[in-house]
Parts: C-alpha cells; sequence; structure tokens
C-alpha cells in the first residue's frame, strides 16, 4: 500500500488542476444554464442559445463528475502525502475538512445538477444552487491556505501539487 507517499503522481496533479480549472469555469458562468431551465420549467422550449449555454454547463459539470471518479481511484490506489507535521493541529483540521467538502462538491454538484436538470427536480436545483455560495468560500480557504502554506510558512504543500514525486 502506499497510503503516505512522498507526493502526488503527475496523474493525479493533472486531474487536480483540470478539476479546478472546470470547477471554477462552473462558479463564474453557471448562472447561463438559469433562462434555459427555467424554461423547460414553465413548460416552454428554450431559445437555442440559452440551450447552447445549458449545454455547456452540463457537459462540463458531467466531465467533472467523470474525472471525480478516476481521481478518487488514483487516490485508493496511490493514497496523498501527510499533512506538515509541525503544522498546527487546528490547521490541519482545517485543511482536510476543506478536502471532504471539495471532495465531496465534485460528487454532489454534478449529480444533484443532473437530477435538476434531466428529471426537472426543482428542489434539488436549489440544492445545488447553494452549492455555489459554499464552494466559493471553500474554494478561496483552500486556495489562501495553500499560498500561506507556500509563502509564509514555507512548506512544500503546493510545490507537491505542482511537481510530481521522484
Ligand atoms: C462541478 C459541477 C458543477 C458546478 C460547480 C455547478 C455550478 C452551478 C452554478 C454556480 C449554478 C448557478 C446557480 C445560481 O444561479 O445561483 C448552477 C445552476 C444549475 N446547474 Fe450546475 N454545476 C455543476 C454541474 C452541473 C451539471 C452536471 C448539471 C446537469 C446535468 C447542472 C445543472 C444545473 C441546473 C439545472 C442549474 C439551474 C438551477 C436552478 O436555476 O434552480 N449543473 N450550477
Ligand atoms: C477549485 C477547485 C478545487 C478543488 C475541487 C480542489 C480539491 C482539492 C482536494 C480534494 C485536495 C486534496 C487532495 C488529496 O490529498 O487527496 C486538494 C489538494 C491541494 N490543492 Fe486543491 N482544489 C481546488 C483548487 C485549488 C486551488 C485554486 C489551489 C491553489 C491556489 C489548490 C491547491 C492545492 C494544493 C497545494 C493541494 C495539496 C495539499 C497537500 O499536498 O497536502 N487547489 N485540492
Amino acid at each position: 500500500m502506499h497510503s503516505h507517499p512522498a507526493g502526488y503522481t503527475r496523474a493525479q496533479i493533472v486531474l487536480h488542476w483540470v478539476i479546478a480549472a472546470l470547477v471554477i469555469f462552473q462558479l463564474v458562468f453557471g448562472e447561463d444554464i438559469v433562462p434555459a431551465f427555467r424554461a423547460y420549467r414553465q413548460g416552454t422550449e428554450p431559445q437555442a442559445d440559452a440551450l447552447l449555454n445549458a449545454n455547456i454547463h452540463v457537459y462540463v459539470g458531467l466531465a467533472v463528475l467523470v474525472l471525480a471518479i478516476l481521481r478518487v481511484a488514483l487516490r485508493i490506489r496511490y493514497g496523498a502525502p501527510d499533512l506538515p507535521a509541525d503544522e498546527s493541529i487546528v490547521l490541519q483540521y482545517i485543511a482536510k475538512l476543506a478536502h471532504i467538502v471539495l471532495y465531496a462538491a465534485i460528487f454532489l454538484m454534478p449529480l444533484t445538477g443532473a437530477l435538476a436538470w434531466y428529471l426537472g427536480m426543482g428542489e434539488i436545483g436549489e440544492l445545488h444552487e447553494i452549492g455555489k455560495p459554499v464552494l466559493i468560500v471553500v474554494v478561496a480557504l483552500h486556495a489562501v491556505g495553500a499560498l500561506w502554506q507556500h509563502f509564509v510558512v514555507k512548506t512544500d504543500v503546493l510545490r507537491r501539487m505542482l511537481k510530481p514525486m521522484a
């Protein structure tokens, strides 16, 4: 077993950054699906451009789900490095909690979105919308934490998510 490796593999790193880019894209442009979703819920056909915008959101989001499955498989196979041991236990818990929320989000956002979109489940769509502010806060915290580790505490936490272990 490789549960406490020295770093991440190249595939894990590529997946981290591709998923991060797609999730941030979804957060920035997520509202583009709303007009088409609203049209369907009112029993009307969306405009062609509204439907195109909606499809971009749907397929980028489903891509996140596929990549998330791959990512967890690699996590199980290769594990992840320990957090810096000399870091305060409180910060370690906050970092781990953020990771758990982020892992949950890359599954739950596509799943709740798909239930809303394909089955017309409006209440689930509202849960999906709550994901937006939650994710913005957690992603910001996670990114600030990574930059803080790199520039202030000067650990290798950010470097090991950029450079595969030897
Ligand atoms: C990583 C994945 C995803 C993220 C981060 C994400 C994010 C978002 C955001 C930020 C909004 C706008 C919320 C608002 O206007 O307040 C939204 C709306 C929506 N998304 Fe997603 N989304 C993801 C995946 C998906 C997928 C895969 C689908 C469908 C298969 C989907 C369907 C929808 C629908 C139907 C809405 C409109 C909900 C409503 O107006 O009630 N999303 N999403
Ligand atoms: C926007 C979506 C993002 C998601 C969903 C996400 C998700 C995650 C998750 C789940 C982990 C834990 C990996 C593991 O150990 O199994 C992780 C680690 C990491 N993330 Fe992100 N992340 C995102 C954005 C970012 C951004 C913007 C940065 C940097 C500014 C960043 C920097 C890092 C670093 C440095 C690690 C490695 C931590 C360590 O080695 O202990 N992430 N990310």
